[in-house]
């Protein structure tokens, strides 16, 4: 079988595929708060998704995670996840999400063979969630976060941006939650994707060493023998089964390891998070409906085009107009 392999001899093992550009949220680190969204053309149909989902695992990807935007606004989502999940090879298949609609989705996706879920929660003051999500619902995300526990999922894990001045005194109240809850969590570097409008990156940015220093005035953090190849970094607590990861884009640069790419839902397949590199997939998909080869063709070509890193700085400028919800994380 073709592996998929960079010019820096980076294999790639895993894809994120966005399923949506559309959230009902508006976090205020993600989009801006008049956001357009694609037309349905523009969007790949739930059949063309699946079939870059078997392209790439024919290609040797191993873990597929579902992102949006939030991947639960999707129509049909429960049997997308159900069509990815059975297919051959695949040994993981993930999704983040809001949490927001996890009451109406946790059985299904558990049954349909989603196997792990990261939910993001910046905040436990209600007040304070709505003003950074714009639109979400505190209690809806936490019953979410139950619905999720109660419909069998393991290892949930937590994603909190932490932004200085608006977030940042909860370090300590979000790690007390995860560990009363069973739950993993990981904290944040914000990234510039997108002209957010609500603040400037420059004025916000707080480092992953300043969480840890917070955490380490009550919690001893002993590195974790499980380093996953990717962006977090894992720590234990001695007295706890709850990991605590940091995701340092800005201060602990992990580009050398990484083992992922991204298809936007327009199709686009993106080679790196901080860059523009991409080839168009739908073009493909739409010439040659329902065959494989040609996609393939076009993906093992595109390793050539992954970069070496993002060059992200924490200056405030946008470094890579397109935002978030575009790209999912
Ligand atoms: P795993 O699948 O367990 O590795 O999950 P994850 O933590 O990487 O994924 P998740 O969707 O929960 O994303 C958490 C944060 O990591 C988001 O802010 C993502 O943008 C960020 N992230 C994920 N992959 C990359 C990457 O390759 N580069 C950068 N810079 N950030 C990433
Ligand atoms: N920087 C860092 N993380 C972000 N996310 C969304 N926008 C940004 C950003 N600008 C996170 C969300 C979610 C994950 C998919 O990406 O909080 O957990
Ligand atoms: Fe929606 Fe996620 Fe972006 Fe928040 S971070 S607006 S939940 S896509």
């Amino acid at each position: 079988m073709t592996a998929l392999i960079d010019d820096f001899s980076r294999r790639v093992r895993y894809v994120r595929i966005s399923v949506t550009d559309r959230c009902d949220f508006r976090c205020v680190y993600c989009m801006s708060e008049e956001m357009t969204f694609l037309p349905r053309a523009q969007v790949l149909t739930l059949e063309e998704l699946e079939q870059v989902a078997r392209a790439f695992t024919e290609l040797g990807v191993e873990k597929i995670r579902l992102t949006g935007g939030e991947p639960l606004v999707r129509q049909g989502i429960d049997g997308l996840v159900e069509r990815i999940g059975g297919l051959p090879g695949l040994r993981e298949l993930a999704m983040t999400t809001n949490g927001a609609s996890l009451g109406k989705h946790a059985v299904a996706l558990k049954r349909g063979g989603l196997s792990r879920l990261n939910i993001s929660l910046d905040s436990l003051d209600p007040g304070r969630f709505r003003r950074l999500t714009r639109t979400g619902d505190l209690a809806k995300v936490i019953d979410g976060i139950h619905a999720a526990q109660d419909a069998g999922f393991e290892r949930i894990k937590l994603n909190a941006v932490i932004l200085k001045g608006r977030n940042d005194d909860e370090v300590l109240d979000l790690v007390d939650f995860a560990r009363t809850e069973g739950l993993d969590i990981s904290f944040i570097e914000e990234m510039p994707l997108g002209d957010v409008s609500d603040h400037s990156r420059g004025e916000t940015f707080y480092s992953s060493d300043d969480v840890q220093a917070r955490i380490e005035t009550r919690h001893a953090l002993l590195p974790s023998a499980e380093s996953s190849l990717g962006p977090s970094r894992y720590f234990r607590m001695h007295d706890s089964d709850s990991r605590i990861g940091f995701i340092s884009p800005h201060s602990h640069n992990f580009c050398s390891t990484c083992n992922r790419v991204r298809v936007t839902v327009e199709g686009r397949l993106l080679l790196c998070l901080g860059n523009e590199h991409s080839v168009d997939l739908r073009h493909t998909l739409r010439r040659y409906p329902g065959e494989l080869e040609p996609l393939k063709a076009q993906i093992v070509a595109a390793m050539a085009l992954k970069p070496e890193r993002h060059h992200f700085t924490t200056d405030g400028d946008v470094q890579v107009v397109r935002f978030m919800n575009m790209t999912g994380g």
